[in-house]
């Protein structure tokens, strides 16, 4: 089978590197540091008829019709319309969609309007949690103790200034706690397929410090996740979010990642995405010990049926991220990044270039935030977290940092 994985970072490396275990593998643009990366754009590549899948990787694509325009030209493709990808493109769709579903998920109320907005904060225990209804590359979400900060920040999301139009609109939702984790549904349009579970860790210092980040690290599988949670997942949130999009006239065939929060009142969905989690996909697809280009074409052409379930390797992956100088606030780049093969030769451990570039010398140099995701596989989560922590040491470029508590001990009950 012929591959073109659409997208440029670490998730469509992470996919390129498993899908090639069984697949002929194209990413586009992809980065320098992606084996089979090309500059030409998808449209061109399927024009010839020798590819048989297109995987779209990021959700702007998603959400701006690509996969539709790819499924006119009679292309196949995993991953959702521009219908389905309103699901993160929108939040407040996405939460309309939830209650008719009838998932578990955060009280909230949608608002355009200040007062009827700071009312509903106001009559709230709090800490509060207010969300950009449109995309804010995971930064539109405020959770806060300070009602007065809250407040500040739903009149410039409303504003517009602090996110543009994105922000026009805001949720705000009833503050939920436990451990987070993610699970990743491929999805055929009515049925589904849960991948094992994995998490992710969303502040950029240790102990959950600082700033939210795109992710600095993750693992699978969760010691404190009983067996079944897939399949439990599938059942309580997915089946029926599909039904609900299937009466809304959406046909959603890719996947749909759910981030759950394991409360004392059970799972609830924090939210759902439409595409694979970056970096926390990573630590579940390099486990795939099946075909998963057979499953994703499967997804694609609407009936999952038609294969076997996929299969994981029973071992550990904890994969930590090398971030840039200033990242998340305002990430430095074009430094040259060292130590790439001695990382890559230690044992059990696997290099994918997230945000990487390439200088006029062909070096590579940071190019992003989240440079290289460090992964360490092992028989359990210690040895694996000691091979990613192992690999990560031979890389350096100036002002790198990364977290050193990535699935350490302290996690085993999923707290943080
Ligand atoms: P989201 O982009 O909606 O997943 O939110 C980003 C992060 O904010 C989540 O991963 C949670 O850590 C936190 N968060 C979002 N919604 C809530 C909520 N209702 N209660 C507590 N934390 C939340
Ligand atoms: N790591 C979280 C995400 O992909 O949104």
């Amino acid at each position: 089978m012929k591959v073109v994985v659409v997208g440029s970072g670490g998730r469509e490396h992470g996919l390129a590197e498993v899908l090639g275990r069984h697949a002929e593998v194209v990413v586009t643009p992809g980065n320098p540091g992606i084996p089979g990366s090309v500059a030409t754009p998808v449209e061109e590549l399927v024009s010839d008829g020798s590819v048989d899948l297109v995987i779209i990787g990021p959700e702007q694509p998603l959400v701006d019709g690509l996969a539709d325009r790819l499924r006119a030209l009679g292309v196949r493709v995993f991953g959702p319309g521009a219908d389905g990808a309103r699901i993160e493109g929108s939040k407040a769709y996405m939460k309309d969609l939830l209650v008719e579903a009838g998932c578990p998920t955060a009280r909230y109320g949608s608002f355009a309007d200040l007062e009827p907005a700071l009312g509903f904060l106001r009559s709230l225990p709090g800490p509060y949690v207010v969300k950009t209804d449109g995309l804010a590359a995971g930064k539109g979400v405020l959770v806060t103790d300070d009602l007065g900060e809250a407040e500040a920040d739903v009149r410039d999301k409303l504003a517009g200034t602090a996110f543009g139009d994105a922000g026009r609109q805001v949720i705000i939702e009833e503050h939920l706690s436990g451990p987070e984790v993610s699970v990743f549904a491929v999805c055929d349009g009515t049925r589904t397929v849960c991948l094992p579970p994995a998490q992710d860790f969303k502040r950029v210092g240790d102990g959950d410090s600082g700033p939210n980040t795109g992710g600095m690290g993750a693992w699978s599988p969760l010691p404190f996740v009983e067996a079944g949670f897939a399949e439990l997942v599938a059942e309580q949130f997915i089946e029926p979010t599909l039904s609900a999009l299937r009466a809304r006239g959406v046909e959603y065939r890719g996947v749909l990642y759910a981030g759950l929060m394991l409360t004392s009142e059970g799972p609830k969905l924090l939210e759902y995405n439409v595409r694979f989690g970056d970096p926390d996909s990573q630590v579940v697809l390099l486990r795939c010990t099946s075909d998963l280009a057979e499953l994703l074409a499967a997804a694609a052409d609407g009936d999952l049926t038609t294969v076997p379930a996929p299969t994981f390797a029973d071992d550990a992956a904890v994969l930590v991220v090398a971030a840039s100088e200033g990242y998340p606030v305002s990430p430095r780049t074009g430094d040259v990044i060292e130590g790439v093969e001695a990382a890559r030769s230690v044992e059990g451990a696997t290099l994918l270039a997230a945000g990487v570039g390439a200088d006029a010398g062909g070096d590579l140099v940071t190019a992003g935030g989240r440079v290289l995701n460090v992964i360490g596989r092992g028989a359990d989560p210690a040895q694996a977290r000691d091979r990613a922590y192992e690999a990560i040491g031979h890389i350096s470029w100036p002002g790198m940092h990364h977290r050193t508590d990535i699935a350490s001990a302290g996690r085993a009950d999923g707290s943080a």
